[in-house]
């Protein structure tokens, strides 16, 4: 018997998508977009480890009072925002490493990903806002038979397309 039920139609956003400048909201809008397709409540908010502390750890610490599920985290270069994040709450803290002008995206990376052991981020790619939004669906499609058939529905759909364009460039030649 399916035991989950819907809890996606909370009045209260479900994924907190902090980030540590306004200046990386172009990329993720890709994982705003996400979560807009599956109508999945959401907040944004820029919330920096290093330049606003006071504000990141008010934020962390009282997120799983306010409702929320899941927490999105990006950040560029000394990316701590997730890392704070995950060690201030008990959500499941999802990292978005954003690409620097000075490494590409191989300091934010490497800040996100290599956490103590004990306070784990589930560090995504460079730049990988729109898989930080589907892992986010994917957590709360455990608890959601509504968010379940969408994501069943998106990779039928993500299949159906890929064997769509793949039409035009598979070939067989025999010479
Ligand atoms: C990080 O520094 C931010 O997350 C951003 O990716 C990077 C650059 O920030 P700005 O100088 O554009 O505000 O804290």
């Amino acid at each position: 018997m399916n035991k989950t039920k819907e809890i996606v139609n909370s009045a209260k956003p479900l994924v907190g998508i902090i980030m540590g400048s306004a200046s990386d909201m172009p990329v993720m809008k890709e994982a705003t977009a996400v979560l807009e397709h599956f109508k999945i409540s959401y907040e944004v908010r820029v919330l920096s480890a290093h330049r606003t502390p006071q504000e990141t750890a008010q934020y962390a610490v009282g997120a799983e009072k306010n409702g929320l599920k899941v927490l999105i985290a990006a950040a560029g270069g000394a990316a701590h925002l997730a890392g704070v994040a995950a060690g201030l709450s008990n959500l499941p803290v999802i990292g978005v490493p954003i690409k620097s002008k000075s490494f590409e995206g191989m300091d934010s990376l490497l800040s996100m990903a290599q956490m103590p052991a004990g306070v784990p981020v589930a560090t995504m790619a460079v730049d990988g806002a729109k898989n930080a939004a589907l892992f986010a669906v994917r957590i709360l499609a455990t608890q959601d038979t509504r968010v379940q058939k969408l994501l069943q529905e998106y990779k039928f759909n993500m299949r159906a397309d890929v064997l769509e364009k793949a039409k035009s460039v598979n070939v067989r030649k025999i010479l």
